[in-house]
């Protein structure tokens, strides 16, 4: 693509910041450009461009607050959006949250998709979890703890990889339906 993708990085511990630096840097060698505004907080939506790729971090089973203030500015984009959480992705909980994640961009933007990486839990939280009781809503049994030390590897280089695939096919995808034919049966870009 030639022209800059709008992308939107919110990360407060480095996890998504950390997956989004290694997935733009991989597609940019690949003819890609974005436009990255990492952390900003965006008062207008002036310079937002058609599409925009929200990288996010789940919050309380939702998107993070500074994500959501962006979204403020957003309408009508066509957004794609990549996350990391504590849990695991491939769950009926992380499911859960694309759902919930879906549904939130989906209130004035088309979603063209969610993405989900799992990314390492604060270990004070882990450890003030284990000293919970068990009729505690946050004890953490052997699973919780065995999920808890899982995050602790994440993102990483898989992580960037499947994230970097799941972006580019949408990309794609973009392109695709941006492409129309002109009068003269000759395929131009839609702007
Ligand atoms: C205040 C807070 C709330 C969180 N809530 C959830 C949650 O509901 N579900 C979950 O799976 N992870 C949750 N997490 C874990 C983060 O989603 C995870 O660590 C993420 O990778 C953080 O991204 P970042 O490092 O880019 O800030 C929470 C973390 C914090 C700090």
């Amino acid at each position: 693509m030639n022209d800059k993708i709008y992308v939107y990085l919110s990360s407060l511990t480095g996890n998504t910041e950390k997956l989004a630096k290694g997935v733009l840097e991989n597609l940019s060698r690949k003819n890609c450009s974005f436009s990255l505004h990492d952390n900003e907080f965006i008062t207008s939506s002036g310079e937002i461009g058609e599409l925009v790729i929200l990288f996010f971090w789940c919050r309380r089973g939702n998107i993070d607050s500074a994500s959501r203030v962006f979204l403020e500015h957003c309408k009508n984009k066509k957004i794609i959006a990549v996350g990391t959480m504590g849990g695991y992705p491939d769950s009926e909980y992380g499911s859960k949250v694309k759902d919930v994640v879906f549904q939130v961009i989906s209130e004035n933007n088309i979603c063209m998709g969610v993405f989900l990486s799992q990314g390492k839990i604060d270990i004070q939280r882990t450890e003030y979890r284990k000293t919970l009781p068990p009729e505690h809503p946050h004890y953490l049994d052997e699973e919780g703890i065995r999920r808890h030390e899982e995050s602790q590897k994440h993102p990483d280089q898989t992580d960037i990889e499947r994230a970097g695939t799941f972006l580019e096919k949408k990309i794609m995808e973009y392109k695709a339906v941006s492409e129309v034919i002109c009068v003269d049966r000759e395929p131009c870009i839609k702007k």
